[in-house]
């Protein structure tokens, strides 16, 4: 099949996630060259040729499946392959697996690509953001991870939803672990420019800041039990992620990478912090101000990603 070489991005691992990754990018026209890459070949040719076929509907995308040799002219890399967790299986067990995973995935991308920007999506997410840096030896900038970025985007609805207000005023941040001990940043939360509490008050609306928060952090969990996965919600955080690198248009979103010597306890570890993003990947990270229990509870959400982390990427 033809292929462009302009804007090309691949996709490793071809299922619920992937797919709807590859979906996303190609309704959006992120790329006009998207690969699919995966284990299961079969999986991989038929994700690629079914959204193919819907691309006369919309603007030129080649949607194909393909081998880690696409990588050598890739603008980003997106890794989306893992397993889902058995029965029985403890969250270490699942970890060690897919870091597994995304190592052998992350050698194959080095043979073929000299300087490649890679987007980490598979879980748990820090952790594999960690592993392929380790792996790959990638500056930490170039190696992000999708992190909080949905759970922000789900605490964004839930607001949008409590306050009646549009989802794109709400200015409100989930920080941390993708996962159980994520942060709500509710100190500098603000709705078009107003304090969050101030704009609650004003429209008469009770925010439960607590249960806010609870139902933020289950919001995967809610999804998988009623359907049996999470895929279009994390889509959308990637088609946005890669939107802002593709265009180099230094938006600031909530994600993952390995943080440098400069961020003390932290370093060392993929958390995520509010980064600016552009075409060479993270350009700056940014230190949002937070209240003192905002800045434990972050301490925390560290402290035990890197305990895990010790553990997972033994
Ligand atoms: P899935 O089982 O539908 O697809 C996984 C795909 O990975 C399969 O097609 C499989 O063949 C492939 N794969 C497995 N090992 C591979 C390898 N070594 N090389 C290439 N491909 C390989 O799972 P899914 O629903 O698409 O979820 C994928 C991952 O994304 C999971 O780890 C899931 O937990 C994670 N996820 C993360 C977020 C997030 O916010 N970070 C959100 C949703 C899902
Ligand atoms: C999510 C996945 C399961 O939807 O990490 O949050």
């Amino acid at each position: 099949m033809k292929k462009s070489h302009k804007d090309k991005i691949v996709v490793v691992g071809a299922g619920n996630v992937g797919e709807a990754i590859a979906y996303t990018l190609m309704v959006r026209v992120q790329a006009n060259d998207i690969v699919l890459v995966d284990v299961n070949e079969d999986r991989a040719k038929g994700a690629a040729l079914d959204i193919a076929h819907g691309t006369s509907f919309f603007k030129q995308v080649w949607v194909r499946q393909g081998g880690y040799e696409e990588c050598a002219d890739a603008q980003m890399i997106i890794i989306t392959a893992g397993i889902a967790r058995k029965p029985g299986q403890t969250r270490l067990d699942l970890a060690k697996t897919n870091v597994s995973i995304v190592k052998s995935i992350t050698e194959n991308i080095m043979k073929y690509a000299k300087n490649p920007l890679i987007l980490v999506v598979s879980n748990p997410a820090d952790i594999t953001t960690m592993a392929v840096q380790q792996v790959s030896g990638l500056p930490a900038e170039r190696v992000i991870g999708s992190g909080t970025s949905l759970d922000t985007a789900r605490f964004r609805y839930i607001l949008s939803e409590k306050l009646h207000v549009n989802i794109e005023d709400i200015n409100a941040y989930i920080l941390g672990e993708h996962g159980d001990s994520q942060v709500p940043i509710y100190s500098s939360a603000n709705v078009g420019g107003f304090p969050l509490e101030e704009y609650a008050g004003q429209v008469g609306a009770q925010l439960d800041k607590k249960a806010i928060a609870e139902r933020t952090k289950n919001g995967g969990a809610e999804v998988i039990k009623l359907k049996g996965a999470t895929f279009y919600g994390i889509a959308m955080a990637v088609s946005n992620i890669v939107e802002t690198i593709m265009k180099d248009d230094n938006a600031l979103l909530p994600v993952a990478h390995v943080l440098d010597e400069s961020f003390g306890e932290w370093a060392g570890v993929a958390i995520s912090l509010p980064c600016r993003l552009g075409w060479e990947g993270i350009v700056q990270t940014h230190r949002i101000p937070m209240d003192e229990n905002e800045k434990k509870l972050m301490d925390h959400s560290a402290e035990l990603l890197k305990e895990f982390a010790k553990q997972a990427l033994a």
